[in-house]
């Protein structure tokens, strides 16, 4: 309440001893969100990622920049949100204050703008800040003042603007270092935004069975829960380059014919969020998944249906990795959508 209001609320005291009714009718009422987790969720539906922009070093280092025209296609095509991830963590200072690159941030400002007017719901996070994964001590204060300035710059958006602190914690940032440094992000991002949804997810890259290690604070309602499923890896991953812990090479070939066992795989998975999620009153979204192209297409339009109905049937929102490049729905080089995905992710209208 502001300071002014002081003399007010005396008043108000005064007149509700003596019975006199009184409301405060210019307070706007901070109280009851318009759209809570829940709602919001479900407005977030059927989405995709528009990754490999923002998210790469600079945009269009990997392959990709963004495009009004990107925004539109995703809306006609029927997405009901896109989820934009941003490295802010390269285009900024490197010592405090941590100033973000005003210029950056205009560019993200264009591309969230593309979305909103298209009303098209945005999840926009703080994607690869690969730093922090390998030295959270350091990078605490630094991810903080990154969330600080987010906060108060899109703290007037419209409300289908949600925040997502950060995708995929792993490395030193564990559990434990996490779920500290996550309380401390709401914390910040909550000054300028008090009622703004908020998308947080485990440690160890959102994992589902690292939800029950997750930390929320109680009081804090207009949270949604992410995860990421990328099950089994052996057919997603074949062949990407950025899998060093396995010979990727080794796994081309495999297919996903859809078979009990490889259903079951996933329809187990998603039961354990559906648990966590009644026992914690909390809603999930689907923020990634999704197959590398070197995958056979039959496989990954059977693989991406499998996963989209099991999420939808659970009261899950999703959002497909990713529109463009290596996991792509939509083909940039002939401003074409990738049918077979596509249709598995928005089931085409009954004529
Ligand atoms: C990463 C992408 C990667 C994808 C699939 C995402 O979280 O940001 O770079 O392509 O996962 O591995």
């Amino acid at each position: 309440m502001r300071k002014a209001t002081g003399l007010v609320v005396l008043i108000a005291i005064a007149l509700t001893i003596t019975g006199v009714g009184f409301t405060m009718a210019t307070e706007p009422n901070t109280q009851h969100p318009k759209i809570d987790a829940f709602k919001m969720n479900q407005l977030l539906g059927r989405g995709v990622n528009m990754g490999n922009a923002l998210d790469a070093p600079s945009e269009g280092e990997w392959g990709f920049t963004l495009e009004e025209k990107y925004f539109q296609a995703a809306k006609d095509a029927g997405f009901d949100s896109v989820r934009i991830p941003v490295r802010w963590s390269a285009h900024a200072l490197k010592e405090s204050p941590y100033t973000i690159d005003p210029n950056f941030m205009k560019r993200v400002d264009w591309a969230v703008n593309c979305a909103l007017s298209r009303k098209l719901p945005v999840m926009l996070n703080v994607h690869h800040y690969l730093e922090l994964f390998s030295d959270p001590n350091t990078h605490r204060e630094r991810f903080l003042a990154l969330w600080e300035q987010i906060a108060e710059h899109y703290k007037d958006y419209p409300e289908i603007l949600i925040l997502e602190p950060l995708n995929e914690p792993t490395g030193k940032l564990g559990t434990k270092e996490w779920n500290s440094l996550l309380k401390q992000a709401i914390t910040v991002i909550r000054k300028s935004n008090p009622d703004r949804v908020i998308v947080i997810a485990s440690a160890w890259s959102n994992t589902i069975d690292n939800l029950k290690w997750l930390e929320i604070p109680k009081d804090e309602r207009n949270i949604i829960v992410s995860v990421h499923c990328y099950d089994p890896l052996e057919f997603t991953h074949q062949g990407a380059s950025w899998v060093t812990d396995h010979d990727s090479n080794a796994w081309l070939g495999t297919k996903w014919t859809g078979t009990d066992s490889q259903k079951k795989a996933v329809t187990n998975k998603f039961d354990i969020a559906v648990a966590w999620s009644k026992q914690n009153n909390r809603p999930i979204n689907l923020g990634e998944f999704g197959s590398f192209n070197k995958a056979d297409m039959d496989s990954r339009a059977r693989y991406t249906k499998f996963f989209a109905d099991a999420a939808v049937e659970r009261g899950f929102s999703f959002h497909y990795w990713q529109f463009d490049s290596d996991f792509a729905v939509y083909d940039v080089q002939t401003n074409t959508w990738i049918k077979p995905l596509l249709e598995a992710l928005i089931p085409p209208k009954q004529k």
